[in-house]
């Protein structure tokens, strides 16, 4: 019985985690949930799984759920603070990280800090602050287990290999939901439109990222960190069936790929319960009513996003982390109507050009480069709107 908490339990990537747990009770115990703001969800969750700590990020939102949930022995902490908490709980063994963006950096270290196996599907953490991530989780004798599918494909195909016969790592992109759409259809994309990706169903900012190619940029920053791989041996191959889900090449050219259905219950159960597989009755792979699987190089014309991450990589230091607060900041205010699709990347690209980068040594400089960076971009989104 594995001894879990999820940060981000009422997301995306979190109900997917608690699906396993329910269909696995004699594997999991859930010690610990966290959330931001959504009391609703968060209750009906407490009901199911009786955790004995939670946090909600949102104060009033805590306030709410503690007395919704007067009648419970639950631990209920709230802020920034107790979400923190709550990832260090002692008698957890395993963090799942799954909040969604640079929010996810303080609880995701502090569980690193206290010696807690990881299971990551929060990638904006390894873009702000990857070297020391991966610098903590050395020192504390932590292993990080990818969640994203690519990461965990790549993973999956590393196994067993040397990896200095590594040449380089694939990772596919779906190309997302506005593949087809030429400039000017991009121009005046809706959000509503843009959040029809055709093969994943996730959060609403995943699936903007997705849209710009940002997602791939992020997981681009992520696999050089979680593979420790220099940036030049990663490469993006657009494959709109998801079906491969990312490739490794060795020095004899063999390429070693892990398939499957697009479903985060793989890849997350593969995290959960390293090395073994479960026995997870989803619906099998078959090629033959798959038919044709089909690849292109990403357009970097139409989604820049894509270009600027690995802009960002090589400059280094806290440049990546500017990108990573720029783009959220963007994507939001895409999502509130506020500007037009187009202008996320132009954005982020003028929140780097500003940036004058420094060297990120602690924690601390990650944060205030994040700080600094939302400023920037929200003066820059400001003028758009005005
Ligand atoms: N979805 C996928 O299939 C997928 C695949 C690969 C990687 N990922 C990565 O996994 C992460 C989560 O993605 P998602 O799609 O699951 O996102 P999501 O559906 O939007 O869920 C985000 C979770 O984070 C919580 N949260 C939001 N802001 C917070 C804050 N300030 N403090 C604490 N908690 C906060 C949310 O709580 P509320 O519900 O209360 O807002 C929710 O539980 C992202 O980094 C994403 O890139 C996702």
């Amino acid at each position: 019985m594995k001894t879990i908490v999820i940060l981000g339990s009422t997301g995306s990537i979190g109900t997917n985690t608690l699906d396993i747990v329910d269909r696995f009770p004699q594997d999991f115990r859930v010690i610990g949930l966290t959330a931001g703001s959504n009391d609703d969800k968060l209750e009906e969750q407490i009901r199911r799984v009786r955790p004995a700590f939670v946090a909600l990020a949102n104060e009033a939102a805590a306030d709410r759920l503690r007395q919704r949930c007067a009648d419970l022995s639950v631990h209920i902490l709230s802020g920034n603070d107790g979400v923190a908490q709550v990832a260090q709980t002692p008698e957890a063994e395993l963090v799942v990280s799954a909040i969604v963006g640079g929010a996810g950096l303080v609880p995701t270290l502090a569980a690193i800090r206290a010696g807690k196996q990881i299971a990551l599907a929060n990638k904006e953490p390894m873009v702000m602050a990857g070297a020391l991530m991966q610098a903590e989780a050395t020192k504390h004798h932590v292993r990080i287990f990818p969640v994203d599918s690519e990461h965990s494909a790549i993973f999956q195909s590393l196994e067993g290999h040397r990896r200095e016969d590594v040449k380089r790592l694939i990772l596919t992109a779906s190309g997302g939901p506005l593949w087809d759409f030429t400039r000017e259809q991009l121009q005046d994309v809706s959000p509503e439109r843009a959040l029809q990706h055709p093969n994943w169903k996730m959060g609403s900012k995943i699936t903007i990222d997705s849209a710009t190619l940002m997602n791939k940029g992020l997981e681009v920053v992520e696999a050089r960190w979680l593979f420790d791989i220099p940036d030049a041996q990663i490469e993006v191959l657009v494959h709109r069936e998801s079906i491969i889900h990312s490739l490794v090449e060795y020095r004899d050219r063999s390429v070693i790929a892990q398939l499957g259905l697009p479903d985060m219950r793989t890849p997350i159960s593969y995290a959960l319960r390293y090395p073994e597989r479960m026995p997870l009755e989803l619906p099998s792979l078959d090629l033959t009513e798959i038919g044709k699987l089909t690849f292109f190089k990403p357009d970097h014309d139409r989604f820049p996003c894509l270009r600027l991450a690995y802009d960002a990589l090589e400059v280094g230091g806290t440049m990546p982390a500017t990108m990573n607060a720029a783009n959220e900041v963007a994507v939001e205010a895409f999502l509130q109507n506020g500007i037009r699709f187009l202008d996320i990347p132009d954005i982020i690209r003028s929140t780097m050009e500003s940036h004058a980068p420094r060297q990120i040594d602690g924690l601390d400089d990650a944060l205030e480069a994040d700080r600094w960076a939302r400023e920037k971009a929200e003066s820059l989104v400001h003028a758009l709107t005005q």
